[in-house]
């Protein structure tokens, strides 16, 4: 089957109300030659991707179903039984917690019942490394589980998401992709998904590791890790019962900057604020003394930096200690967002516990 030939959204519709559970392509042969199964979790995004009537080269997000993508792939049962579930059919820029506790409760099923090797989610790019860092934060397991997405659609000249997939069941099947967290797959290399961060709006050569680099590469042929798998985990953190996770808004800090996004989003229920500062973090006199008053009434308070890439470091041109913040160290602003709505979840809200949470997350 070519990527053109892909049924449309209505089968996708189906397999989300039924969540119907697929075993593709399983020859006698391929499954005897290769035992390693793995389980496919569909989400949506420009992976499943097909093009659209409004413009050359406009498409519309999540149109092709789990089992169609796989489909898609020549030989992928030579790597590994797979077995394909639709767990939402969206764009990433709707990503949400219902589907990512969906998802966690998926994988933990899978992990209780020994069902799968490894886990791959295919996933829109724009929220891809949220998830992947959830998912961190949340999965006691040493099954691999990999996100995979693509930057153009099944049905564009050059669609890169029929290798990205390829090579996500690979590393997703290998035992040396064991006890390696959650990791992110695309254009051949490997990412772990503490630091994997979307850096270009287009480029399939769009994530990247800055502060640490890649965890590895892959390609039809290999898999090679270049860097050994984390000695010190940080813990666990638990999970509600249902979502959502507690509020936790971002601020962007710019010139001209005044106290009034902080102030509207304490109005607004936020239980903490994550700055995504200029610089080390930092921000106006006007938004610091805004922070200040949001974090003496008990709205956790966390810098960052809009930069893209370093360290905030505490009490540099900020003093952390008095005005009662944390630094969110090397993780950007929607990592630290993710990690604070935990934190809170989990009752960790003063401001010494909260920063050793992120000294920790390694
Ligand atoms: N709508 C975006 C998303 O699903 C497209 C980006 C992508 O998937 O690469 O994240």
């Amino acid at each position: 089957m070519t990527p053109h030939s892909l049924r449309s959204n209505r089968s996708i519709q189906a397999s989300i109300c039924l969540t119907v559970v697929l075993m593709i392509g399983l020859g006698a042969t391929a499954a005897a030659a290769n035992p390693a199964r793995v389980l496919v979790l569909a989400t949506g995004g420009t992976i499943a991707g097909q093009a659209s009537a409004r413009a050359g080269n406009a498409y519309d997000s999540g149109k092709v179903s789990a089992a169609d993508l796989i489909s898609a792939v020549p030989d992928m049962d030579k790597l590994a039984r797979i077995s394909a579930e639709q767990i939402s059919a969206i764009g990433s820029q709707d990503m949400n917690d219902k589907v990512w506790f969906d998802l966690v409760a998926r994988i933990r099923a899978a992990i209780e019942k020994k069902e799968a090797n490894g886990v791959v989610i295919t996933h829109g790019t724009d929220t891809m490394e949220e998830t992947a860092f959830f998912l961190s934060r949340v999965l006691e397991t040493d099954m691999p589980i990999v996100l995979v997405g693509s930057m153009r659609p099944s049905t564009a000249i050059g669609a890169d998401g029929p290798a990205n997939l390829y090579e996500a069941v690979k590393v997703a099947s290998a035992p040396e992709s064991r006890g390696r967290g959650v990791l992110v797959v695309l254009n051949d290399t490997i990412h772990g998904a503490r630091w994997a961060q979307k850096t270009n709006t287009t480029s399939v050569e769009t994530f990247r590791s800055r502060d640490a680099g890649p965890v590895g590469y892959v390609d039809t042929g290999s898999i090679r890790f270049v860097q050994p798998a984390a000695a010190v985990r940080a813990p666990k953190l638990k999970l509600p019962d249902a979502a959502p996770l507690p509020r936790v808004d971002i601020v962007y800090s710019h010139a001209n900057m005044d106290g009034a996004p902080i102030e509207d989003a304490v109005k607004r229920g936020a239980k903490g604020i994550v700055l995504a500062g200029v610089g080390d973090g930092n921000t106006s006199k006007g938004a610091l003394e805004a922070l200040a008053a949001a974090a003496r009434q008990g709205v956790v308070v966390v810098r960052s930096t809009r930069v893209g890439s370093g360290f905030v470091n505490r009490n540099v041109e900020v003093n952390d200690d008095t005005l009662g913040f944390a630094v969110s160290l090397d993780l950007n602003p929607q990592k630290a967002r993710v990690l604070l709505q935990l934190l809170i979840a989990n009752g960790i809200t003063e401001p010494k516990a909260v920063q050793q949470a992120y000294v920790a997350t390694w």
